[in-house]
């Protein structure tokens, strides 16, 4: 299994080629699945969580080429064969589960295994089933698999979710543009991957107004065609990025980079003295002081500051002046850097949702292992402000949603390697 290999003290400088989101392209990826005509998707991120979405398509019966090349993709879901997603494929990555909603629109039953992915709390499938639920749905959970029929079709309907959940908002906007008449999606997410989808959906020929509200309302149509559509900035790449010449000073700019996707994040950063500026190719990163300042941050549901930036923020705040909280309110079970971080010589103190980060002037590296994907990065960019060596174990995770992290890094300075583990 290979490592990542960090060596601290560079001071990193350029510019860094932001991709299109891995979370938009796992949603956007399963809207071929609504239509007989080809879905092309530019812009498409090449990590293994999209191979795995590949994967999961080929074996409804869907076409997907253009892997080899990357960015584009080209997908077709002219004949589909199977309506069954299985738990060997699904196991592997939560999204997965953004099949139902397209398959039960389209073929009206489903049969999708409940989801694994990242070990980061429950996860329940509670709020995609209610909503689907609302549309006509008739879902039973045996022997780990959600069997989900439509008898007579979806039919349009008011939708309010008890969390705005992403998934759940995706599943049940995809299955709305072919239910008969209305859909009113209450409580909707309002993640830019979510707007993103809508867009597509929209070029498609679905009906859609609200998205990026909690409001979302659809009107079913009979068909959907063909489209071409670009896959939105990662907001969570760029984010990270964005990160990296704050622990080792120096000036990077994240190319492609938009101040919307990431107002909350960006706020915290002026907060504890970073510089972010707008220019003409994205976002420019630089720390003003010697050191960040302490300060508390709260997940939240978008617009708030996002979860995936939760482990990268900490790693930065070990190394701030001060004292400060991190409080985690979408997952509960999302601190497992933690332990890894203070084997670095992190002070950090866990208390159930809450994390109390007291700032050291310098970290160490260490071996220290990746135990999802948000943590792997954030022991990283760790890695790059610590004295000596950080060795990153179990790196499969970084590969899910990071492309080329190390060659990313290395253009801009940092000493940073992939070996394989002995
Ligand atoms: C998506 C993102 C993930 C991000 C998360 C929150 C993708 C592929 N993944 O995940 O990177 O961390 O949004 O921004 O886009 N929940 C329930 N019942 C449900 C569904 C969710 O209780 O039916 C709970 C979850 O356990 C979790 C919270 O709601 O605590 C947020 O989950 P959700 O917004 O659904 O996240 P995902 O769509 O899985």
């Amino acid at each position: 299994m290979d490592s990542i290999v960090v060596t601290g003290g560079s001071t990193l400088k350029g510019r860094i080629a932001i991709a299109g989101a891995k979370n938009a392209c796992l949603t956007l990826m399963p809207a071929t699945l609504l239509s007989e005509e080809p879905l092309t998707l530019t812009n498409a991120p090449r990590l293994s969580d999209i191979q795995t979405m590949t994967t999961l398509l080929e074996s409804l019966g869907a076409e997907v080429s253009g892997m080899a090349g990357g960015q584009v993709l080209a997908l077709s879901s002219h004949g589909l064969t199977s309506t069954r997603a299985d738990y060997e494929i699904v196991r592997k990555m939560r999204a997965s589960n953004l099949v139902l909603g397209p398959l039960l629109a389209r073929e009206g039953q489903a049969v999708v295994s409940l989801p694994g992915g990242c070990a980061i709390g429950a996860r329940p499938m509670d709020i995609h089933i209610t909503a689907l639920e609302a549309l006509g749905a008739e879902i039973e959970l045996k022997d780990g698999y959600l069997h989900a029929v439509a008898r007579g079709g979806l039919k349009g309907a008011r939708v309010p979710l008890r969390f705005a959940s992403v998934g759940a908002t995706e599943n049940v906007l995809m299955a709305a543009t072919l239910a008969k008449g209305t859909t009113v999606i209450e409580n909707a997410a309002r993640e830019p991957e979510i707007v993103d989808l809508a867009r597509c959906l929209r070029k498609m020929g679905a009906q859609i107004e609200g998205e990026g509200t909690s409001t979302i309302t659809v009107q079913g149509v009979d068909r959907l065609h063909g489209a071409t559509h670009p896959v939105v900035t990662d907001r969570i790449e760029l984010g990270t990025y964005m990160l990296a010449p704050v622990f080792t000073g120096g000036e990077v700019e994240c190319l492609g980079g938009r101040m919307e996707l990431v107002a909350a994040f960006a706020e915290r950063l002026d907060a504890a003295g970073i510089e972010v500026t707008e220019t003409e190719a994205g976002l420019k990163v630089r720390r003003r002081g010697d050191r960040p300042r302490a300060v508390d941050v709260e997940t939240a549901p978008f617009p708030g500051f996002p979860t995936d930036l939760q482990a990268q923020m900490m790693a930065m705040l070990c190394l701030a002046e001060g004292v400060s909280t991190l409080e985690e309110r979408i997952f509960e079970n999302r601190f497992m850097h933690a332990p890894e971080l203070m084997r670095m010589g992190a002070r950090i103190e866990v208390t159930g949702g809450t994390a109390r980060v007291t700032g050291v002037e310098r970290l160490k590296g260490a071996p220290v292992m990746a135990t999802d994907l948000r943590a792997s990065v954030s022991l990283i960019l760790a890695g790059l402000a610590a004295e000596g060596e950080t060795r990153v174990n179990r790196v499969y995770h970084l590969d899910r949603g990071y492309e080329r992290v190390e060659e990313k890094l290395r253009g801009v300075g940092a000493r940073i390697e992939r070996v394989q583990a002995a």
